[in-house]
């Protein structure tokens, strides 16, 4: 039984721990609950684990299925480098999730149910790579990325973002991707990102655009968003500029002194005469046209102002799909329109790519497999990884054949789940399950579904 005083000590600790960093020392780590499932790789061995720890040494964690990435469920791992939980049904990333990961390289979400970030989330990760892209982001508050030192590549592609801290990102940014969103303005400047050369905001809505760049920029893609003019151009130098599929009719004035080398420019609602100067004007400023694929048989230009309405129809249709059950069973719903994964290479080309019920799977054909140590291994004829892949008496030698266990010398000791008898790394430390960690009521939002399956446990 708990007393009222009890709750109320708990409710001002709570209170209290909100308010400064998250204290992830061992004993409120999430790794003890068991809702959160991981693999974790050293550089010899894997493991699984279904209450979310791993051994210090880690060189990756798989997130297995889960609702939540809780706060200090990745924290003081030095060895750490890459946290993968592709298409793993997470939905939220609590703050203080990621604290104290030195030499991070990589954490990639993709393909999962994540609808917003929160302040706190990083804290002295070390990152080069950050990949959320289709989700279900709508909203990043200012500071979200926050803690992050060093990130290159953001690619925030699919998912239902309407605005951006844009002045509030990492700063040392290389290549930010937000195509398939739902952004109408874009304002970016090097003076803001230095480093950044690759931009992408194909297939958003964009109305407005304002670029200054004392640098050279090597991609710009606006393709497929409502522009019909770009307000503020002034770029050092653009390799390739994608203004396909916006409402270009007229000579936009920016591709008349812009020093770009390429361009492309079509399709688009061009009136005829507009494009005869542009082309003039792009041969007189030595800007190349990309060659442009136009699928249908329309004209590249027309006499009148009209085409727009019918590009309207043709580029920028409604919404399909708030969520997966507005979508065919082999499809799923992201940026509001449904997808097949499997075409848009969700697996790699080794894989066979399978959606049921909205979810997909990458398997591998016969009896390929993958190498459980990295992540994105292709599917390899390879007999064995782990001691799981052999059949009967059999154990998994290093140099990946299965060996008769009889074959086996001695001093081999007992296997791990994935080792090579070789090259046994120690054994996990064994931790206590804990019943309910301390900071367990400040997950935020999941917080009662959670709560009722654990009741049922
Ligand atoms: C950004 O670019 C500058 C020079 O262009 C380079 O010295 C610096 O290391 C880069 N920063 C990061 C974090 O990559
Ligand atoms: C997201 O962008 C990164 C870096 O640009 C890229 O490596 C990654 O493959 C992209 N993610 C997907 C799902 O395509
Ligand atoms: C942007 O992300 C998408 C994932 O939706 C990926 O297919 C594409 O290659 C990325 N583009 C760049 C330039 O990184
Ligand atoms: C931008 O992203 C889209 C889709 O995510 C991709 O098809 C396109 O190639 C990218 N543009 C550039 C210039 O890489
Ligand atoms: C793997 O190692 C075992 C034990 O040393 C040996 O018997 C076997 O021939 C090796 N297999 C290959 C393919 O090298
Ligand atoms: C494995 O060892 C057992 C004896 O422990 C033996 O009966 C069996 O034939 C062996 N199998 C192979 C494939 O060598």
């Amino acid at each position: 039984m708990i007393s009222n005083k009890q709750v109320l000590l708990l409710s001002v600790v709570i209170v209290a721990v909100r308010s400064i960093q998250p204290n992830c020392d061992p004993n409120n780590q999430f790794r003890y609950y068991c809702l959160f499932p991981v693999e974790y790789c050293t550089e010899f061995v894997c493991s699984v684990s279904k209450c979310g720890h791993f051994i210090i040494n880690s060189k990756l964690v798989k997130i297995k299925e889960t609702q939540l990435i809780p706060k200090c469920a990745f924290s003081n791992s030095e060895d750490l480098k890459y946290i993968y939980g592709a298409n793993s049904e997470i939905q939220v990333v609590a703050s203080g999730a990621f604290v104290n990961l030195p030499n991070l390289e990589s954490i990639i979400l993709s393909f999962n149910l994540i609808r917003e970030l929160h302040q706190g989330t990083f804290k002295d990760v070390g990152l080069s790579l950050l990949d959320l892209s289709w989700n279900k982001i709508i909203y990043i508050p200012e500071g979200a990325f926050d803690g992050i030192n060093g990130l290159k590549y953001l690619n925030l592609s699919r998912n239902e973002l309407k605005t951006l801290p844009i002045q509030d990102m990492p700063p040392f940014l290389i290549d930010l991707n937000l195509s398939y969103n739902l952004i109408d303005r874009l304002a970016l400047k090097s003076s803001r990102y230095p480093n950044l050369t690759q931009i992408n905001f194909s297939h958003n809505i964009l109305e407005r655009v304002a670029l200054s760049f004392e640098t050279t920029v090597h991609k710009i893609d606006l393709a497929h968003n409502r522009l019909t003019k770009i307000d503020f151009f002034d770029v050092l130098d653009c390799e390739v500029l994608e203004i396909p599929s916006n409402y270009f009719s007229r000579v936009p004035e920016f591709l008349t002194y812009a020093s770009i080398k390429r361009v492309s420019i079509h399709p688009n609602p061009w009136i005829c005469a507009e494009l005869q100067q542009l082309w003039i004007h792009l041969q007189n400023n030595f800007i190349n046209e990309e060659p442009s694929i136009i699928r249908d048989q329309s004209p590249i230009c027309s006499n009148t102002d009209h085409t727009r309405s019918s590009f309207t129809n043709v580029y920028h249709s409604e919404r399909d799909c708030a969520d997966d059950s507005h979508c065919p069973e082999n499809m799923i719903c992201r940026a509001l329109k449904c997808w097949d994964p499997c075409k848009e290479d969700a697996c790699d080309s080794t894989s066979i790519c399978n959606v049921n019920n909205h979810r997909f799977s990458c398997s591998c054909p016969g009896t390929l497999k993958r190498d459980p140590k990295t992540i994105y291994s292709s599917c390899l004829d390879i007999e064995c990884f782990s001691n799981e892949d052999c059949k009967g008496e059999k154990l998994c030698h290093s140099n990946n054949t299965c060996i008769n266990i009889s074959d086996i010398n001695s001093n081999y000791g007992p296997s791990s789940s994935y080792g090579a008898p070789s090259d046994f790394a120690p054994a996990p430390a064994v931790y206590e399950y804990q019943e309910e960690p301390w900071w367990f009521y400040e997950i935020p939002k999941i917080a009662p579904s959670i709560r009722k399956s654990k009741q049922l446990m």
